[in-house]
């Protein structure tokens, strides 16, 4: 199994950002958590972040073929991106939505998403320990 981790925009900030919102676990920690609970459960994981809209849809179309499922947090473009929903179907890749804070709680702009309803599944107010969910969620799952 080969995972993608792709972290949208402001998320290299984690850590000194908004730290009542996001906590003080750094995108390094995340990624190198990330990286040894895969090793545990023997999953291929790479992570990627990027700030700009286009270059995160090139990075889906480069997963098709060389991945089989995506984790993705689109950070603010969650709530304004028809591109990243297209990129997503276009691809035809299962992806797990994650957010650190629970957006239902925030601003009514945070409540809508244009990726959800085409994701496998969504994860939102788990902190970081929500990309590990996605993660083990889609270790046990048959592809
Ligand atoms: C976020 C929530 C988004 O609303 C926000 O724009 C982010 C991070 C989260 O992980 O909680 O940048 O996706």
């Amino acid at each position: 199994l080969r995972i993608l981790v792709i972290h949208g925009p402001n998320l290299n900030l984690l850590g000194t950002r908004e730290p009542e919102v996001y906590g003080s676990t750094t995108l390094t920690d995340i990624n190198d958590h990330l990286k040894a609970v895969a090793d545990s459960l023997g999953v291929h994981l790479e992570a990627i972040q990027h700030n700009v809209e286009g270059e995160l849809v090139n990075i889906i179309h480069s997963a098709r073929g060389q991945f089989d499922a995506i984790i993705i947090n689109p950070a603010a473009y969650t709530h304004t991106s028809v591109a990243l929903r297209d990129a997503l179907a276009g691809i035809a890749m299962p992806f797990v939505e994650v957010h650190i804070s629970n957006v239902h709680q925030r601003e009514t702009f945070r409540h809508h998403s244009y990726l959800s309803d085409i994701a496998i599944g969504v994860i939102c107010g788990l902190g970081a320990y929500g990309y590990e969910a996605a993660l083990r969620f889609l270790a046990q799952r048959k592809i």
